[in-house]
């Protein structure tokens, strides 16, 4: 039997570390030609290295996903060196305020939250899906959050909407493209011990979080990796539409 994405190109934007590193191996170990995307050359370089290792075919490009012409040279590139992109993963993202009541959020961070997630996404998947829907065929897999599926005083407001709103972005698209032969999910992790945030969350306070999970551990980079392969794959090819959450049973909608 072939590898699960053999003959298919890959874009994951935010590979150059975390859960989008972690995706592209994935993605690389199951037969597609990956493309690995951030703004960190070095990092982009060392993830690449690691895959080629492994055997993997990878080119890396770097662009700001907040800023559509860069996102559509990013575009070109990819297509000039790989083909048309079969399968999008909106991963680039991130938290840009602390968790706080609303009226000490600042509007430069609320901005940022919605400009490094909604916008992002949206300006990613409107440079892709044309090629997509010429060739009526592609996957696009986007990033929410555990914060954008339930209200949580752990979770800032900012990224919380932000994230909340590409989950409907991604099931309003599903309807407009899927009669083009495309399908469109989203996966919503909670909280993943990627390299930062073993940094970044306390020993004693990832063992808290650990607590409010059903399945008592934190998620890893590779948990999300096997659900985006699942979705990306021809196994999903009736699912479109749908949230995924990879969450550890910490969040049940
Ligand atoms: N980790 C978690 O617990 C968790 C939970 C739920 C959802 N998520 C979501 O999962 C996704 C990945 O998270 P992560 O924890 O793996 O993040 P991470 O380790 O901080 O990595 C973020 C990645 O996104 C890229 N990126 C961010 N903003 C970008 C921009 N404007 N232009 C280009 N690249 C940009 C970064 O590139 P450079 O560093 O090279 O610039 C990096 O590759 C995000 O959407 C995040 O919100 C994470």
């Amino acid at each position: 039997m072939s590898p699960a994405l053999a003959g298919r190109v890959a874009l994951v934007t935010g590979s150059s570390r975390g859960i989008g590193a972690a995706i592209a191996r994935l993605f690389a170990q199951a037969g597609a030609q990956v493309a690995l995307h951030g703004r960190d050359v070095a990092a982009l370089s060392a993830v690449r290295a690691d895959i080629e290792r492994g055997g993997g075919h990878v080119i890396q490009v770097a662009a700001d996903v907040t800023r559509f012409a860069e996102i559509e040279a990013m575009r070109r590139q990819i297509e000039g060196a790989l083909g048309p992109i079969d399968i999008l993963v909106a991963n680039a993202g991130g938290s840009f305020t602390q968790p706080g009541p609303l009226e000490e959020t600042s509007e430069e961070g609320w901005r940022a939250s919605l400009d490094g997630n909604l916008t992002a996404t949206f300006l990613t998947i409107k440079s892709i899906v044309p090629g997509m829907k010429a060739r009526k065929a592609g996957t696009i897999i986007t990033i929410s959050s555990a914060a954008g599926r339930r209200p949580h005083p752990r979770s800032p407001i900012p990224y919380a909407a932000a994230k909340a709103g590409i989950q409907m972005l991604t099931q309003h698209l599903a309807t407009q493209v899927g009669p083009y032969g495309i399908r469109v999910t989203c996966i919503a992790p909670e909280t993943i011990l990627t390299e930062r945030n073993q940094q970044r969350i306390p020993h004693a306070q990832q063992q808290a979080l650990v607590d409010v999970h059903p399945i008592k551990r934190l998620g890893t980079p590779d948990d999300v990796a096997r659900a985006a392969l699942f979705l990306a794959s021809d196994d999903a090819a009736w699912i479109t539409g749908i949230i995924v959450d990879v969450a550890g049973g910490g969040v049940m909608v």
